[in-house]
C-alpha cells in the first residue's frame, strides 16, 4: 500500500514529539519539515533522514505528493497554516489550541467540512490508557450519577519573571495563556471522560508578573537557560499565569479547576477527580499508570494499568502488558494511529478529537476570559457534535 506522506511544521518541542510519534505509525512516511529556523529544521530533519527541509511552509503545501500536515508552531500560526493547508486539500492535524479566537476556529471547522479532509486537534492527553478506563467507568455507570468534577493542571516553568516563552506574548500565543495552553487540555479531558458538557462558568484569572524579562534572543519551550541583565528587555505581560474556574456541567453536576504555570514543584500535573453517587476516580498525569478508585463502604483501590484488566473499550489504548509504563509520548502515537487510519478509510468515523472539539475549547476559554472581565457567570454555548 502507498504510504501516506506527511509534513511537520515547527521544529521545537512539539515538532520533535510529533515527528518521533509519526515514525511509530505504520504506512506513514515523514516526508518534509518546515521550520522558520532553517538550522533547527535541518538538524531535526537530518537525524530522521527527512528528504525535504523548507523555511516556508507554503512551499510544502504546494507539493502534491504531501497528503497531510502537522501544525506544531506557536498558537497564532495555527489559523493561517491550517487554513492554507485545508485550501491546499491536505489532511490537517493541528496542535492545540486550534486557533486564538472562536471566529477563527469556526472558519476552520467549516472549511474542513467543505474540503472533505480529515482534521484533528491534538488533545492527546485523552489517550492515556487510564483516562480511557475512567471514561468507560463513567459510561458504564460504575460511578453512578456524576456529582462533582474537580482538579488542576499545574506547572512551574513560568514561575520566575526571568522565565519567558512565546506563550507569554498574546500576539504569538493568543489572549489567554494558562487557560488556553493547559486549561484547554483539562476541560477537554473532563468533557471527554464524563460525556457531560460545561454549560456555564465563573472564572478568576491572575497575572502575577505584570512584566517579565524577555530575552533579546528567542528561547524554545522548557529551555530553562540562565541569562544576565544585558540579555533581556523588561516587557509588559497581559496573559494570565493562573486561572480558577467554577463550572456547571450537564443538568446538575458541579465542578472546579485551577490551571497554573507558577506552582513550584508541579511539573506537568494534570489531575482530575470525578465523584459519583456510587464511587469515585482520581488520576494524575505524573503517575499515569495508576487510577485511584474511591468507595464509601469498602476499601479504596489503586488500579494499576494492565490491558487484560481494562474495560474492553479502553484496551486498544494500551499497547504494552501490565508493569510496562505507557506515558506522554505514547498518547501521540494513539492519536496519530487513529488519524491516519481514518485517512485510509474514508467511511470510518473519526476516533480522535476533531477541529470541532478544538472549537469547543476555544468557546470555553473565551467564556473564561469574558467571565473574568465581567466578574460574573457566563453561559458556554452548546457544542457542535465532536468526538
Ligand atoms: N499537545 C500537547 O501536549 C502540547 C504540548 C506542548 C505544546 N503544544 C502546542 O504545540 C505548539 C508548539 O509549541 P512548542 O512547545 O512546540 O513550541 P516551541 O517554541 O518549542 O516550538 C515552536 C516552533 O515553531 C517554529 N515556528 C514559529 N513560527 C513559525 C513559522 N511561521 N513557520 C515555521 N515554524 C515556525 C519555531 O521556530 C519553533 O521551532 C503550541 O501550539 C502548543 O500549544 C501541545
Amino acid at each position: 500500500m502507498k504510504p501516506i506522506r506527511t509534513a511537520i511544521f515547527g521544529t521545537g518541542f512539539m515538532g520533535r514529539v510529533h515527528l518521533e510519534a509519526v515514525r511509530r505509525v505504520e504506512s506513514v512516511e515523514a516526508a518534509a519539515i518546515a521550520g522558520r529556523n532553517v538550522e533547527a529544521a535541518r538538524r531535526l530533519g537530518e537525524g530522521f533522514s527527512i528528504p525535504t527541509i523548507a523555511t516556508d511552509y507554503r512551499d510544502v503545501l504546494r507539493d502534491p505528493a504531501i497528503d497531510a500536515v502537522h501544525i506544531c508552531t506557536p498558537n497564532a500560526q495555527h489559523f493561517p497554516m491550517a487554513k492554507a493547508a485545508l485550501q491546499a486539500g491536505k489532511h490537517v492535524l493541528c496542535e492545540k489550541p486550534l486557533a486564538t479566537t472562536v471566529e477563527e476556529g469556526e472558519e476552520l471547522v467549516s472549511l474542513a467540512v467543505r474540503q472533505g479532509v480529515r482534521n484533528c486537534v491534538c488533545h492527546n492527553l485523552r489517550y492515556y490508557p487510564m483516562v480511557q478506563q475512567m471514561r468507560r467507568l463513567c459510561e458504564g455507570g460504575d460511578l453512578g450519577e456524576i456529582l462533582v468534577v474537580q482538579g488542576t493542571y499545574s506547572q512551574d516553568w513560568l514561575l520566575y519573571d526571568t522565565d519567558w516563552n512565546w506563550r507569554v506574548d498574546a500576539k504569538a500565543g493568543g489572549p489567554s495563556r494558562c487557560m488556553a495552553d493547559i486549561g484547554s487540555h483539562w476541560f477537554d479531558m473532563a468533557e471527554h471522560v464524563t460525556g457531560l458538557r460545561v454549560n456555564s462558568l465563573c472564572a478568576d484569572l491572575q497575572t502575577f508578573h505584570s512584566t517579565r524579562k524577555q530575552p533579546k534572543h528567542g528561547v524554545e519551550t522548557f529551555a530553562n537557560k540562565p541569562f544576565g541583565p544585558e540579555d533581556y528587555i523588561e516587557t509588559a505581560v497581559d496573559t494570565e499565569d493562573f486561572g480558577a474556574v467554577l463550572f456547571r456541567m450537564g443538568t446538575h453536576t458541579r465542578g472546579c479547576v485551577t490551571a497554573s504555570q507558577v506552582s513550584a514543584g508541579r511539573k506537568n500535573r494534570l489531575s482530575i477527580e470525578i465523584y459519583g453517587t456510587r464511587s469515585s476516580v482520581a488520576w494524575d498525569q505524573e503517575r499515569p499508570d495508576e487510577l485511584w478508585v474511591g468507595h464509601r463502604d469498602t476499601g479504596n483501590q489503586i488500579f494499576v494499568k494492565d490491558p487484560s484488566l481494562l474495560k474492553p473499550a479502553a484496551r486498544s489504548y494500551a499497547d504494552l502488558p501490565g508493569g510496562h509504563s505507557e506515558g506522554y509520548d505514547d498518547t501521540f502515537k494513539q492519536v496519530f494511529r487513529r488519524f491516519y487510519a481514518s485517512i485510509g478509510a474514508p467511511d470510518k468515523a473519526p476516533e480522535y478529537p476533531q477541529f470541532v472539539d478544538g472549537l469547543r475549547q476555544l468557546a470555553i476559554v473565551n467564556a473564561a476570559l469574558q467571565s473574568h472581565r465581567t466578574r460574573g457567570w457566563v453561559d458556554v454555548p452548546a457544542p457542535e457534535s465532536g468526538h
